[in-house]
């Protein structure tokens, strides 16, 4: 076997397809989000406005948060020093649990490294605790979810995206006695809509399944507390299993789940991406507690993240650009081209100092290859003014006017 050729048409492939990702070389500057340094190039650092974190709501950059994790590293120091079982289990983890399973109204959580693993640990153990299991899945679900479906070597059967009649035809088919799970996003993060919680849980009742919702996208930025979806829309308590990251709009790292207590004691038992690796650091986990505990009680943030993504959309559709419908924070722009949208993420960040990553398959579908802009409460008026010029501009330019 030719080991190198083989990796190196891999490589080619997604070339050839204007798929291949390029990361960009960034430093944040803390206290002036969304102002950031860029390392690309030869000119030594430059300044740029990053339009594309999923720190959505600038709480990585928040005092109290920063704060937190100053004081924890001085207190107890970098690491876990193990696994929840064997020596990780901090003070800190138990009080972050107990805040999340408050948030959802739930009687526990359980922390977990990313929300990727939260997904994938959860959804793989239970249905393989569950005999006969069958998964109900929306087509669009996040590949942590699908990794962890396809991990449980159960029974799955895929429903269209947010169709709830779908749903139902599917569910209806199966044996009644058969244990049921269906899984599902609140926010879908490359489109920005929405799935109808109550709509799910009224057939998750009827059929007698679970129901597993990921909240990745919406914890912290919808519900008065930060609950997400499920709480805005009164549905917390249908959900079997809330599931959430702790790196977005709370702005650190890990993930988590909230569910009753037997089911976080089955879980924390037997999931092996829970049980076997060191658990998150204790300075992780502080700065997370006070993002946590100040967007229960601050709505600042979320009605300013609101305010951007309403402004934005709306300039983007005044000045002609194909904005995608979304219900909200995510504002999608279209280009339907792969190699299209790496150009202008491209000129954007070398003439303009705006970053936005170009979205790609399999993150989306072919053929939808697009922009996605994540506003927040610190992008101004007028930033959003000099991006909505700055992409008129390169749309006439490339002229993608004429395309659309
Ligand atoms: C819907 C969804 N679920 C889960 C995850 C994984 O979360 P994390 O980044 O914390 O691993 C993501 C990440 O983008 C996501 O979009």
């Amino acid at each position: 076997m030719d080991y190198q050729r083989v990796f190196t048409q891999a490589i080619d492939r997604l070339h050839a397809e204007g798929r291949y990702r390029v990361f960009i070389d960034i430093l944040r500057n803390k206290g002036m989000f969304p102002n950031a340094r860029c390392f690309a190039g030869h000119n030594g650092p430059k300044p740029i406005t990053v339009w594309c974190s999923n720190d959505y709501l600038a709480m990585g950059q928040h005092p109290k948060v920063i704060a937190a994790m100053e004081e924890a590293l001085h207190d107890v120091g970098a690491g876990s020093g193990g696994t929840r079982n064997i020596g990780g289990n901090t003070h800190y983890h138990v009080d972050l649990e107990g805040e999340l399973a408050d948030l959802h109204g739930k009687e526990g959580a359980l922390l977990f490294t990313s929300g990727y693993v939260s997904n994938e640990a959860t959804l793989s153990t239970l249905a393989k605790i569950l005999p006969g299991c069958i998964i109900f899945s929306d087509e669009l679900n996040h590949a942590s979810m699908i990794a962890g479906i396809r991990n449980s070597g159960c029974e799955k059967r895929v429903f269209r995206h947010n169709d709830v009649e779908h749903l139902e035809e599917l569910l209806a088919a199966e044996d009644p006695e058969a244990p049921k799970l269906i899984a599902f996003e609140s926010v879908y993060s490359m489109d920005g809509d929405i799935a109808p919680l109550h709509a799910i849980c009224d057939l998750a009742d009827k059929y007698n399944a679970l129901t597993y919702l990921d909240e990745v996208h919406a914890v912290g930025m919808y519900g008065p507390r930060g609950g997400g979806i499920s709480e805005r829309d009164e549905a917390a308590s249908r959900i079997t299993i809330i599931e959430g990251t702790l790196g977005k709009a709370f702005g650190v790292m890990g993930g988590y789940i909230a569910a009753d207590k037997m089911i976080i004691d089955v879980i924390r038992s037997y999931a092996p991406g829970f049980i076997f690796t060191t658990s998150l650091s204790p300075v992780l986990v502080a700065g997370v507690l006070a993002a946590v505990r100040h967007l229960k009680s601050s709505s600042e943030e979320r009605d300013g993240q609101q305010a951007a993504a309403a402004r934005l959309k709306a300039m983007f559709a005044e000045a002609g650009l194909p904005v995608m419908r979304s219900v909200t924070h995510i504002v999608p722009l279209m280009v339907g081209d792969p190699v299209k949208a790496k150009r202008i993420s491209d000129i954007l960040l070398a003439e303009y100092g705006v970053y936005v990553q170009p979205i790609n398959y399999p993150t989306v579908p072919r053929g939808t290859e697009r922009l996605r802009f994540t506003p927040g409460p610190a992008h101004s008026e007028e930033m959003m003014r000099e991006l909505t010029d700055a992409l008129v501009e390169i749309w006439d330019r490339l002229d993608m006017r004429a395309a659309a």
